[in-house]
């Protein structure tokens, strides 16, 4: 279905990270061709060398030290769909915001490519009057925004913040792709 379609998978810094390796996994399986954006924050969650042995390339990260002069864009011009999963609400505001201070902000706004968000965040920051003026204004921008869930939480709290299953995030990154 995804057969040699280039997805580009960013991780942010919550605990539903470890939820991404095994969509970048099922992403693989269909086909696609994965590489990894890890945010500083991501990389306290989950190691680095999980995502780039599922891959199979290394995850990039550095926007300024990489071997790519120019990674943000390089990664913009490779992808032909983003996905971000989980998206924290600090990358939710960076991005509605239009501001760019690391690898994964900068290169989502140098794209032009579908863009899907799959937040994930305890409910009060879901819910948070900030956050839900940010995903509005990411809909109005035209990003896909998978979930969230309601469900168990992180520390066993119930509520609306769950990521969506990476079955779920896959089934509308098909989609998306099934027709460009
Ligand atoms: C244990 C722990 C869990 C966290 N989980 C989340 C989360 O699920 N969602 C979220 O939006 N922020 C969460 N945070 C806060 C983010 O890690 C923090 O805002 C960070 O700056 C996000 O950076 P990033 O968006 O660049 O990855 C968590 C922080 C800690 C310490």
């Amino acid at each position: 279905m995804l057969s040699g379609r280039h997805i580009l998978l960013g991780v942010t810094g919550g605990i539903a990270a470890y939820k991404s390796a095994y969509l970048a996994r099922r992403l693989g399986e269909a086909g696609a061709d994965v590489r990894v954006i890890m945010t500083k924050a991501a990389e306290r969650f989950v190691g680095r060398q999980t995502f780039a042995a599922i891959t199979g390339h290394p995850v990039e990260r550095d926007l300024f030290d990489g071997s790519s002069v120019s990674p943000h864009t390089d990664l913009a011009d490779w992808a032909e769909l983003i996905v971000v999963a989980p998206a924290t609400t600090n990358l939710i505001g960076h991005l509605a915001n239009g501001l760019a201070d690391d690898l994964l902000t900068n290169t989502l706004l140098a794209t032009r490519v579908p863009v899907v968000i799959a937040p994930a965040m305890h409910t009060e920051m879901w819910e948070h009057p900030a956050t839900q003026r940010n995903i509005h204004r990411l809909r109005e921008d035209g990003h896909e925004i998978v979930g969230p869930d309601t469900g168990e939480l992180a520390g066993g709290d119930v509520g609306t913040g769950r990521m969506s299953e990476p079955e779920a995030i896959l089934a509308v990154v098909e989609k998306l792709l099934e027709h460009e």
